[in-house]
């Protein structure tokens, strides 16, 4: 991966220049990149797409942000709160994602949970999500609609506390929306974002050229306020019909504000969308 990257030129100009030859029809895009040629990222100097030209790109310079009313905490009961659906995969331990009523309105809660690489790594996912949704609510992309728009945080009732046992309510148990948390010393803690109604994935099938345009276009707007997404799944990528909207960012970096982001912390949300969405067959 050494040699993926250093973009010399505007990922538009790139992309429109790879996708002349490439028109993106249904399943052209087949399996892994084949060649150097299909790594549009690619800065190794005998590949023609970023062979040509002097560095016209300077990385994102991260603003100075007004400081914001930040993320409410609220208050947890469990009275109030109606569990759904799951949203995260179900073989996944790192987070529940769910649908949720909360005051008898829709929203989507996601409880992090701590793995045990976490542990080792001395990362916090939950604050690394809040930080990340911090930055995107200052900057004004939840208004925008690029990404959800936190409501509010909670510290859930760990499995001991006593007011499971004023409610018929059990979440810990076999089935329960909290089940996955096992050790009794931790205590879920939870964001609660507003609910992007009708989205899908948009299969590698299904992309147009304008579709691509636009979740670069997506990307790039988030880097410019100094937060790489850092997990650039394809189900971390919400299409409502009209717009893309990102989600997952418990492993974002946010950048100080007046500073400049990594060309190459960028450039690994731009090759992971490009095999993700361009190759992969998901
Ligand atoms: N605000 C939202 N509105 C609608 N669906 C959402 C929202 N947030 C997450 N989802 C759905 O929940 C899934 C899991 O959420 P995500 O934050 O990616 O958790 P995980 O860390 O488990 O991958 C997403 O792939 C998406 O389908
Ligand atoms: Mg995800």
């Amino acid at each position: 991966m050494s040699d993926l990257y250093h973009l010399r030129r505007p990922v538009r100009q790139i992309l429109t220049e790879w996708l002349d030859i490439h028109p993106p029809t249904p399943k052209t895009f087949e399996g892994v990149p084949r060649n150097n040629l299909d790594y549009v990222f690619n800065a190794n100097p005998e590949t023609a797409f970023l062979s040509k030209g002097a560095d016209q790109v300077e990385p994102a310079f991260v603003p100075k942000f007004k400081p914001g009313t930040g993320i409410p905490l609220l208050e947890f009961d469990p009275e109030k709160l109606e569990v759904g659906r799951r949203l995260s995969d179900s073989r996944s331990e790192n987070n529940f994602v769910y649908e949720v009523k909360w005051n008898g309105e829709p929203y989507v809660l996601k409880v992090n949970h701590q793995t045990i690489d976490d542990q080792e790594n001395k990362r916090d996912r939950h604050l690394v999500e809040m930080n990340a949704y911090h930055r995107l609510l200052q900057s004004e992309l939840c208004k925008e609609g690029v990404v959800p728009r936190p409501h509010g945080y909670f510290h859930i009732w760990g499995r001991q506390h006593p007011g499971w046992a004023r409610t018929e309510k059990r979440p810990y148990e076999t089935s329960g929306w909290l089940e996955g948390f096992t050790n009794p010393a931790e205590y879920p803690r939870a964001i609660l974002f507003e609910r992007i109604p009708n989205v899908t994935w948009l299969s590698r099938d299904q992309f147009t050229r304008e579709n691509i345009f636009d979740l670069f276009d997506t990307l790039a707007r988030l880097h410019a306020v100094g937060v790489i997404q850092g997990d650039m799944d394809a189900r971390n990528v919400l299409w409502d019909g009209t717009r893309f909207v990102l989600v997952d960012f418990d492993k974002a970096i946010v950048y100080p504000e007046r500073e400049r982001v990594s060309k190459t912390q960028c450039s690994r949300d731009l090759i992971k969308t490009w095999e993700n969405f361009m190759f992969d067959s998901w």
